[in-house]
């Protein structure tokens, strides 16, 4: 299956593509030109847009006196509520410290203490301070600064901007040999056209903008995901989407991005209370505010049906620096007209990351030969039902350098071209509302056999409204329709509560359940369901 587009009046080589400007797609470039291959780096908006520039808390490495990579370890698994590969979490706590010090090699700068000491904070599920952090609040824009500045000195990086990946090029074999995309340019290379390479990194991040409300940037609509899907790729543990719990509350009918209150203000000191003024997390476990992001989101939103109430409250009135700690969150909550140290915050959950997506080996390689997916748009199978706060950046880190080795190792001859007739999808991009509305209503934060059938029930009517007309907006729509199908479907299927995925009409974890949902397209188009043994 392609999407319907036009036909690719131009072409462009390069040994590698990487398609994705976040921590996962610029790690992946710079470390391939360590092995002297040529790298072609496409960005669908500008080069700095995509979730990296906006993460606030931290990056979580065991650096810290005392911390050990197998504690951080056991508190991953422990979020990931029992679906982790625990040999993908042994990757990423063993390599997260050597990879966080190249990172710092290459330039990023995290806060330190006065004794010059790297600061460390702590965000929910963590047993000890080991989130490293930048300007405050601010880590994402500093990773992203550091990496960027790295990849412009590099003449072995080619970047597009403005330009969108649209589907992988394949050969009858499946083999994949470049892509096409949409590039909004000038002279030569305007509009479709083509990007020929021996392999194809897919860096595109998440999917947030499935739902109506979510702290994801608009370029997040699952670009990637879906692209491997319709490649034939497998993805994996799609129903497990994380709901970041203290979203600043400030509207019911906004859609879009939001601004996100880090964990890493309750990390400080600061506490939930309901309307009746009572510290709810306290009873509920044993890490009280700073439990597992899950449960915090299920807590908060018990608390919001039972008070009737589109929010509850952030109490962060006790931390004393709080504008120089927190400088971008300070100025959002004044800009939203709340002064953090001085009054509550309101907050509730919005969708925020995906646990799940392209399933992939240990070194990156999706179930395509010649295809690779790192960062958010994989699934490692390191988070499994739950991601653990700050483990995202490290991952980009991680799996960016484990893939880059692999294919410098294993990067094959060009492969010749070859023109396949496939089915062709486009949505009409009117629906793109009513689809984020129908995902947040019936396959949120809680979900239900009833309200999960209604989705799948309006997602199949919206299927329906097919558009002749290729454009940036019917594509992104088009995807997110597609993954959008994927989520309810898997968490139609998964009968059971586990980690961010919440089923009122089966509330507890069933053993049975120690599976993962693999879902896949096969070339006719259809759609297939397999389910896999966690290792
Ligand atoms: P991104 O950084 O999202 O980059 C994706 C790139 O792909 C972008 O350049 C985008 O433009 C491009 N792209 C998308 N589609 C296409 C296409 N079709 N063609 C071409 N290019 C495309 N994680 C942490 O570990 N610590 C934190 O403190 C933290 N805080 C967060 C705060 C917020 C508000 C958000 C939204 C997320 C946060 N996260 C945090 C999660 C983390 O930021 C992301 O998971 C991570 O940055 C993803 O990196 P990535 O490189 O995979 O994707
Ligand atoms: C936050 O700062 O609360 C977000 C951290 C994350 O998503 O890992």
């Amino acid at each position: 299956m392609k999407l319907l587009s036009g036909v690719p009046g131009w072409t462009v080589t390069a040994d590698v593509v990487v398609i994705g400007s976040g921590v996962a797609g610029l790690t992946t470039a710079l470390n391939l030109r360590a092995s002297g291959l040529s790298v072609l780096l496409v960005t669908k908006a500008q080069i700095d847009e995509g979730s990296t520039k906006w993460a606030q808390g931290g990056i979580a490495a065991a650096l810290g006196p005392g911390d050990t990579p197998d504690q951080h370890k056991k508190d991953t698994l422990i979020a990931g509520a029992g679906l982790c590969d625990s040999k993908a979490v042994e990757v990423l706590v063993t390599e997260g410290p050597e990879a966080v010090r190249k990172l710092i090699a290459r330039g990023a700068v995290f806060d330190k203490s006065e004794s010059g000491e790297i600061s460390l904070t702590r965000e929910g599920g963590h047993l000890r301070n080991r989130i490293l952090h930048a300007g405050g609040d601010a880590t994402g824009a500093e990773v992203s600064r550091a990496l960027l500045a790295a990849v412009q000195e590099d003449s072995g990086i080619e970047v597009i901007e403005n330009a969108l990946a649209i589907d992988v090029l394949q050969n009858s074999a499946g083999k994949v040999y470049g892509l096409t995309l949409h590039v909004i340019g000038a002279g030569s290379r305007d509009g479709v056209g083509r990007a020929l390479a021996r392999a194809v990194v897919i860096a595109t991040g998440g999917l947030g903008q499935v739902y109506s409300q979510t702290t994801n940037p608009s370029v997040s609509t699952g670009d990637g995901v879906a692209l491997a899907l319709r490649a034939g790729a497998e993805i994996a543990d799609v129903e497990f989407i994380q709901f970041h719990p203290t979203v600043l509350w400030r509207d019911e009918s906004l859609s879009g991005q939001q601004p996100l209150i880090s964990e890493a203000v309750r990390g400080e000191g600061a506490f939930l209370v309901n309307n009746k003024g009572e510290r709810f997390m306290k009873d509920k476990h044993p890490q009280a505010d700073l439990a597992p992001r899950d449960i915090v989101a299920k807590e908060i939103f018990r608390q919001m049906k039972e008070s009737n109430s589109p929010h509850v409250w952030l109490d962060a009135t006790g931390i004393k620096d709080f504008p120089d700690r927190f400088p971008t969150i300070y100025a959002s909550c004044l800009e939203n007209g709340i002064d953090p140290t001085k009054q509550l915050i309101p907050v509730s959950p919005a969708s925020h990351y995906a646990s799940g997506g392209v399933l992939v080996d240990l070194v990156g390689r999706t179930t395509i030969p010649g295809l690779y997916a790192c960062g958010e748009t994989a699934c490692t199978g390191a988070h499994g039902a739950n991601r653990l706060a700050s483990n995202s950046l490290l991952e980009g880190l991680v799996f960016g350098t484990r893939i880059a080795s692999d294919i410098a190792q294993n990067i094959g001859a060009e492969i010749a071209a070859e023109e396949i007739a496939q089915p062709t999808l486009l949505i009409d991009p009117a629906i793109k509302l009513t689809l984020q509305l129908a995902m947040s209503q019936g396959a949120g934060v809680m979900r239900s056999e009833s309200s999960l059938r209604e989705t799948l029930a309006t997602l199949e009517q919206l299927g329906t409204r097919t558009f002749t007309q290729p454009c940036i907006e019917a594509w992104e729509v088009s995807n997110l329709y597609l993954l959008a199908t994927a989520i309810v479907r898997a968490a139609l299927a998964r009968t059971e509560s586990r980690g961010s995925h919440w089923r009122s009409d089966f509330p507890d974890s069933s053993d049975k359940w120690l599976q993962r949902i693999i879902q896949s397209y096969d070339v006719n188009g259809d759609w297939h369901m397999r389910f896999e043994e966690v290792k």
